[in-house]
């Protein structure tokens, strides 16, 4: 497979594991953003926030997913929930000629596996505050070339496969 296929969402959509699913189908190898920030930086995404700010940990966020891209090592990527929504991020995508799959969870679901997993996510703290920004980003998540809608109780295996046929691969 010649083309890189990056997965986006809502913080909670499930972008890590079915990306890592969909790269060991396709025999690919599979980058999760996230992961390479902290590997780069030392620091989770959150703490980056925490510490040093959103913007600054948007600047770190392009430029990592810049070199995963350059290097054309990953034939899938999962973004971070808020890596799509940045133009230049977009741009890069678009550069490397990337099909982008948005992961189109209802925000309930998303809340409940948020709060489940208890992990710091310092842009989602209160659910009124992660409602808002999920409704404020689901028109830049639309721009995706690729809309799969996930109930939240499907296997794995039926939305590996549904991408699977969304690309044609
Ligand atoms: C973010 C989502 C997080 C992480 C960072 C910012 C966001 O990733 O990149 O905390 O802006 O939605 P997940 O979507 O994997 O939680």
């Amino acid at each position: 497979m010649a083309q890189t296929v990056v997965i986006t969402g809502f913080m909670g959509c499930g972008k890590s594991k079915i990306a890592r699913e969909l790269a060991a189908r396709l025999d690919v190898t599979m980058v999760d953003l996230d992961e390479r920030i902290t590997a780069r930086t030392g620091r989770t995404p959150a703490q980056l926030i925490d510490q040093d700010g959103e913007h600054a940990f948007r600047t770190i966020e392009t430029d990592t997913l810049c070199d995963v891209l350059q290097s054309r090592e990953a034939g899938v990527i999962a973004l971070g929930g808020g890596a799509w929504i940045e133009q230049a991020n977009r741009e890069l995508i678009d550069e490397y000629s990337c099909a982008s799959v948005w992961l189109d969870v209802p925000f309930e679901v998303c809340w409940a596996r948020i709060e489940y997993a208890g992990e710091d996510r310092p842009l989602g703290r209160t659910k009124n505050q992660a409602a808002a920004l999920y409704e404020r980003r689901r028109p830049v998540y639309q721009l995706a070339t690729f809309r799969i809608r996930v109930a939240g109780n499907e296997e794995l295996d039926h939305l590996v496969s549904a991408i699977r046929s969304a690309l044609s691969v």
